[in-house]
């Protein structure tokens, strides 16, 4: 999630807003006097659901919270996002100075050379000839060994300390990266006598290594030397929650085949792609982190996942799922499968957790593999067919826990059926979908042996709610987030399209309702080029711009490009005056606006018909009534205008509208 999203899913609208602005509920809704201009109506709207604000009165414009905070303080997109970012308790990498980026560009490049220097111990070394051995034994050819640049560490205290010190890397250079253990001589390498793998982040970069003991570790573990694997500790340039291995070498593959595998280890990862399977990466021995699933859904693919139960994070996240009764927070607590997977001190406390919508997705999106107890690794090396057979039948991720706990539980005894009955029901709450809804309703309905009616009545009674949480901690209190795909879109067309740039000059960035597409249509104003643009835009801003330079577009020129252009345009102004519309709607319902509308509407005509604006001010109270009565006019005369402009988009780009649009 982009530093943006993230601050908009902690902040509420609502919370932000009341803070300076006396809002009344009014239905789903909130309303006030329009903090930006003067009124008596109430024509300033605020909507929880769509986390928008909206003036439908004099000022004729709404956005969501960083507009709000941009036009209450006349501040600059990038001090509201600071702001809130502050406010949320989010870090924006816009805060990293200079140096600090010349600092991991240093450590990057240490691990780079530490790399190199492993991977060429590997292949010509003479000490590197046990390694050599065992991964022929564990049969990986000399390709995937290049290609994935597993190295091997020297059993020596200082040999890549001595490389790197040559190489101009100072010793604080080296303990930063993980590389050194710190001792009283200045560090010691924390790599002796394993087999390396460098874990790459989405670019290539080298971010930190794995290095496994040379034996299999489960033969003696005395004889082996601490930890079966031993990881690059936590720091700024790696955080293994945040990778996936093999990811770099995936992409193209996870692409074309619109299917990702996830498993745990890297020798699986390794040995799924020697083996033709480019999809596949590794979670590294942790449960999946919200952040890895996000990575993955990124690719808009099938997410198998060949993990055990309990690595994958199912059996926390099940748990999980009925402390919180579903309702409240989801800490999916760390799947402890391997303590020391989780680095050094710092991972050892976290708790990995899995918002109620990743878990959502995930209920319908994810789909298992069964493994039958056995490493994917060795089955892809001695059981292809049994394999394939294994990834042909992945399960709908809710089957499978539908199907764990049913087998555990006694489904001969009403004790046991009523059990699998609660532990279930947080499952199926979490499916939207009417029609897989119904088929999970369905299939708890037989395993416990009621109606299916009991379940529905059991699903409509609200889960107990547990305390409110503080919002920026408790995921299920997260804003959800709103995409344009409209304004996307159209910003798309003008970045890709410098033959735009007439058309686009004349847009203005209210037009949009996202205050980050706001600040790249002004920048884009400015300067074109994307190179220039990205550098005039805030760094957190950078993702959301590469997000809509990746979009694919339809091929198109001339005329058509101009008509598609337009039509988005007109596709968005409709979609911000159907905004204003619902709006004002609400408000006109409301009896205590009418009411005063009527008499304000008469005073206002009865002053009209007075005399020029100047006379008005023979009024007692200054000429204040009169300039109520104008922007009230404005007000009405602005209400009938967006009452008569068509609300519905063409029939054939309804399917392009955004979710949540009603
Ligand atoms: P596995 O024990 O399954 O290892 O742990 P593996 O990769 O399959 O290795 P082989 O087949 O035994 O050689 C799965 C993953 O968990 C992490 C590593 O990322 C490993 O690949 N792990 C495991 C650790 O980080 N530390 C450990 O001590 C063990
Ligand atoms: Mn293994």
């Amino acid at each position: 999630m982009s530093a943006i999203d993230d601050v908009k899913s902690r902040i509420d609208i609502v919370d932000l807003i009341g803070e300076s602005v006396a809002l009344k509920r009014a239905g789903r809704n909130f309303r006030a006097l329009c903090p930006f201009h003067t009124e008596r109506t109430p024509s300033f709207h605020v909507s929880p659901e769509r986390q928008t604000w909206h003036c439908f009165g004099a000022c004729g414009t709404g956005g969501d919270v960083f507009s709000f905070l941009m036009k209450r303080q006349q501040i600059e997109f990038g001090e509201a996002l600071r702001i809130l970012a502050d406010r949320a308790g989010v870090t924006l990498d816009d805060q990293r100075d200079p140096k600090e980026d010349e600092r991991r560009q240093r450590l990057l490049s240490a691990n780079e050379t530490a790399a190199a220097f492993f991977h060429n111990a590997l292949l010509h070394a003479e000490a590197g000839a046990e390694a050599r051995a065992y991964l022929a034994e564990r049969g990986l050819d000399k390709p995937t060994i290049e290609a994935f640049q597993v190295g091997y560490s020297l059993d020596s205290w200082d040999a890549l300390r001595n490389h790197l010190t040559e190489r101009g890397f100072t010793p604080d250079e080296q303990l930063a990266a993980g590389l050194l253990v710190e001792s009283d001589r200045g560090g010691y390498d924390r790599f002796r006598n394993r087999l390396m793998f460098p874990i790459r982040d989405a670019r290539g970069r080298v971010a930190g290594f794995g290095g496994r003991v040379l034996a299999s570790a489960s033969d003696d573990p005395a004889k082996s030397a601490g930890a079966k694997y031993i990881n690059t500790p936590q720091s700024p340039i790696f955080d293994k929650s945040g990778l996936l291995y093999g990811l770099d070498r995936a992409t193209d593959a996870i692409r074309k085949e619109k299917t990702v595998v996830v498993v745990e280890g890297y020798m699986d990862a390794i040995a799924a792609h020697q083996h033709g399977m480019a999809n596949c990466v590794a979670s590294m021995g942790t449960a999946l982190t919200e952040r890895q699933i996000r990575t993955l859904e990124r690719f808009r693919s099938k997410i198998l996942l060949a993990m055990d139960a309990d690595a994958a994070g199912i059996e926390a996240t099940l748990r999980a799922l009925q402390e919180a009764g579903a309702a409240g927070a989801i800490h999916a607590s760390s799947a402890t499968v391997h303590p020391e997977a989780l680095g050094e001190d710092e991972f050892s406390n976290r708790t990995r957790e899995w918002s109620r919508n990743a878990l959502k997705r995930a209920a319908v999106n994810f789909f298992v593999i069964p493994l039958s107890g056995k490493d994917p690794d060795e089955m892809i090396r001695a059981d292809r067919e049994g394999w394939d057979a294994a990834v042909a039948a992945a399960k709908p991720f809710t089957d499978h826990i539908f199907e764990t706990v049913a087998n555990r539980s006694d489904l001969s005894q009403p004790n046991g059926r009523s059990q699998l009955m609660q532990e279930l029901l947080p499952v199926v709450r979490l499916i939207d979908e009417p029609v897989f809804r119904a088929h999970y309703v369905q299939r708890l309905a037989r395993l416990a042996q009621v109606e299916e009616e009991a379940v529905r009545g059991e699903l409509r009674r609200k889960p107990a709610r547990t305390a409110r949480r503080d919002a920026t901690d408790d995921p299920a209190a997260r804003q959800p987030l709103r995409r344009e795909p409209a304004e996307e879109f159209c910003l798309a067309l003008l970045l890709r399209h410098p033959e735009l740039r007439l058309e686009g000059s004349d847009l203005s960035p209210e037009l949009f309702l996202l205050s980050e597409h706001r600040a790249i249509l002004s920048a884009w104003t400015e300067t074109p080029e994307i190179e220039p643009l990205r550098q005039a835009l805030p760094t957190p801003l950078h993702e959301q711009l590469d997000r809509i330079l990746a979009r694919d577009l339809p091929v198109l020129e001339g005329a058509q490009l101009r008509a598609a252009f337009h039509d988005c345009v007109r596709r968005i102004e409709v979609r911000r005056l159907s905004a204003a519309k619902r709006a004002s709607a609400a408000a006109l319902t409301d009896p205590d606006v009418q009411q005063y509308m009527s008499a304000a509407v008469e005073q206002a005509v009865a002053l009209q018909g007075a005399g020029t604006p100047e006379d008005t001010s023979s009024i007692e109270d200054g000429g204040r009534t009169a300039e109520l009565a104008a922007s009230l006019i404005e007000d009405t005369e602005m209400g009938r205008r967006l009452h008569q402009i068509p609300t519905e988009p063409q029939p054939a780009e309804t399917a392009q509208r955004s979710e949540g649009e009603r």
